[in-house]
């Protein structure tokens, strides 16, 4: 398999504290994640977990934005640390981010024009003016924008909506082989959602782009991807195929997070049983079993001795939980065997 990008048993901690704030605190943000996204079987795989379960800092390590404090992040088989410049600006041309609002960090004195200028002249994409203005048109319409509404304009006239979709338009100008999208659409409206979402699905179908969808929402991963990681304190709960882990999950914390998503239901009402009270992960780091013991309603002695390992439930699908040993350990912790398409 020739793969494109890979996490191998990565790690990350931050320190925190010390001073007049208190003690020095380590925080294990990500311990021990390993994923491998092909470069020939294009892969729609979400990531999802509550709020701290570690995703952005996933989602940073493999972009290059954060280095870990453990393991490594291989870009066609390189330490993304190690790239020379030219094997840096082919990662940045081939890995594209989108993040929620990412025009918190555009000029807004700057047209929407600019915006998608900026990657065409930084990549060399068009050798004259109107194949720039061509690209443009293509890229915008490529996500459902029209041109016509969204050139000349500057990012406060346009919607929520509208900004989201012209990050997207930009990511996509460079055709890339995978897009790490961060919470895309949790800043738009329920209705925008599916139609953005929508959107990156087909660009996955027609162009074979593979996105990496992050999100702590369960209904959206199951509308638009093929597989899903859940995360837990940073280490992985369960994996597999969306539809089973969903519909069938195996760990008891994503049996929490299904029983945690509204339900509407015009004969019952909303069906919905209030989540466990968080308990606050000061200390995680200390704990050498499952991170979920604390809170789990199966927790037996030895979760809280040592980490579970995954095991493979399904051909499909890898659960850390002792509740499945009976199953064969994943081999070298590697997801990807249970997240590739075709077993
Ligand atoms: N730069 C940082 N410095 C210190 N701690 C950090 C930093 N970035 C993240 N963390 C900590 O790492 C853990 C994971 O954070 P992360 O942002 O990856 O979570 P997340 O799953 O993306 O959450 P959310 O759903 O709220 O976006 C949290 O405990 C967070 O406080
Ligand atoms: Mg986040």
């Amino acid at each position: 398999m020739s793969v494109l990008l890979e996490a191998r048993q990565v790690r990350k901690v931050f320190h925190s504290g010390g001073g007049m704030w208190g003690a020095p605190h380590e925080n294990v943000a990500v311990d021990g994640f390993s994923l491998r996204l092909s470069d020939a079987e294009p892969a729609f795989i979400t990531i999802a977990g509550e709020s701290g379960s570690g995703k952005t800092t996933i989602a940073r390590l493999l972009l290059g934005f954060a280095e870990p404090s453990g393991g490594q992040v291989l870009y066609r088989g390189k330490d993304l640390r190690q790239l020379d410049p030219s094997g840096q600006r082919q990662f940045r041309h081939e890995v594209q981010a989108i993040f929620q609002d990412p025009f918190e960090v555009y000029n807004p004195f700057y047209k929407v024009d600019h915006i998608l200028e900026i990657p065409i002249a930084k990549f060399g994409l068009a050798s004259s003016p109107a194949q720039a203005r061509q690209l443009m048109v293509e890229a915008l319409q490529n996500v459902g924008l029209r041109p016509e509404e969204t050139l000349g304009r500057y990012p406060h006239q346009l919607s929520g909506g509208q900004r989201q979709r012209i990050t997207i338009a930009r990511a996509l100008l460079l055709k890339p082989r995978l897009v790490i999208a961060d919470e895309p659409v949790s800043m738009v409206d329920a209705s925008l959602r599916a139609t953005i979402l929508e959107s990156l699905h087909q660009l996955h179908r027609d162009f074979g782009i593979s996105f990496l969808y992050i999100t702590h929402d369960l209904t959206t991963a199951y509308q638009v991807s093929q597989r899903i990681v859940v995360l837990y304190h940073g280490t992985v709960a369960e994996a597999g195929e969306v539809e089973q882990v969903i519909k069938h999950p195996k760990h008891p914390y994503t049996q929490e997070l299904i029983r945690s998503i509204p339900v509407p239901d015009p004969g019952q009402g909303w069906i919905e049983e209030p989540v466990a009270e968080k308990e606050e992960n000061e200390g995680s780091q200390a704990l050498a079993g499952c991170r979920y013991a604390p809170r789990c309603p199966h927790a037996q002695p030895r979760c809280l001795q040592a980490l579970p390992p995954l095991f493979r439930t399904e051909p499909q699908r890898a659960v850390a939980c002792y509740l499945c040993d009976s199953a064969p350990q994943l081999a070298g912790e590697n997801l990807s065997e249970v997240l590739e398409q075709g077993h």
